[in-house]
């Protein structure tokens, strides 16, 4: 158990040519060529300006719980959720939502001990349908921090799919762990991926500082490009 994680159980109680030019006639091709160059590397240029992530096809696939929540009280739209519609409207991805059959119960420390129950047991609880991820090239996942962890069903998710040749882009929202080592785990089960420097959102920023939110979002995206 690592020291941020021991920080939030006792808080709480309980939690990125070459050119030769001999005669005349070549050198007049060359001087054309040389002419040519700059503009070539011109459209190579404004090619490494174009957003990448426009171009490419873009999963944002996230977990996150409604019911009642540390620092926010009950909650409609979990924190998480939030944070993956703002990563979906600013880069055109398609959501899916990596929901449990069996939801977590509604109150918030009866959840802590469900979900420290299963990751000491390291569980994979079943998840309600699924997202074609071999046809994406980009695959932001996102996730709260659960004691210094992923919750599981994420990892049901991420264990259904072949992730070679991907990019991963992790985000989480989190009450003060941040992304608690989660980057170096997804690095490991998404086998073949490249993943990319990850997002720390806090979850009661996200629920209700919305703006500032958005722009640490967009600040991270612009990073990514
Ligand atoms: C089961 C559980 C465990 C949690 N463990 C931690 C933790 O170890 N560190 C932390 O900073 N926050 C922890 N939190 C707080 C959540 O990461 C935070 O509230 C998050 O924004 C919830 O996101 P959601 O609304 O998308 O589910 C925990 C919350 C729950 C319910």
């Amino acid at each position: 158990m690592n020291r941020l994680t021991l920080q939030w159980i006792l808080r709480n109680g309980r939690y990125n040519r070459r050119m030769n030019c001999m005669k005349l006639k070549s050198f007049a091709l060359g001087a054309m060529l040389f002419a040519m160059l700059p503009c070539t590397s011109c459209a190579q240029n404004h090619q490494r300006k174009e957003p990448d992530m426009k171009t490419k096809k873009t999963l944002v696939a996230f977990f996150s719980r409604t019911g009642e929540n540390y620092a926010v009280g009950h909650i409609e739209k979990g924190n998480t959720h939030i944070v993956a519609e703002m990563i979906a409207a600013e880069t055109g991805g398609d959501l899916y939502r990596i929901e449990p059959v069996t939801p977590y119960p509604d109150g918030y420390t009866e959840c802590t001990e469900v979900a420290k129950r299963e990751l000491a047991a390291k569980a994979r609880p079943a998840i309600k349908g699924d997202a074609a991820v071999a046809d994406y090239d980009v695959i932001f996942i996102g996730y709260p921090n659960w004691w210094g962890d992923m919750p599981m069903p994420v990892y049901t998710f991420i264990e259904k799919h072949d992730w070679q040749g991907k990019t991963v882009i992790p985000f989480c929202t989190h009450e003060g762990s941040g992304l608690s080592g989660t980057e170096s785990k997804l690095k490991k089960v998404c086998r073949g991926a490249t993943v990319s420097e990850g997002l720390a959102i806090r979850g009661a920023t996200a629920q209700n500082a919305r703006e500032q939110a958005r722009k640490s979002v967009k600040n991270w995206l612009n990073k990514l490009k």
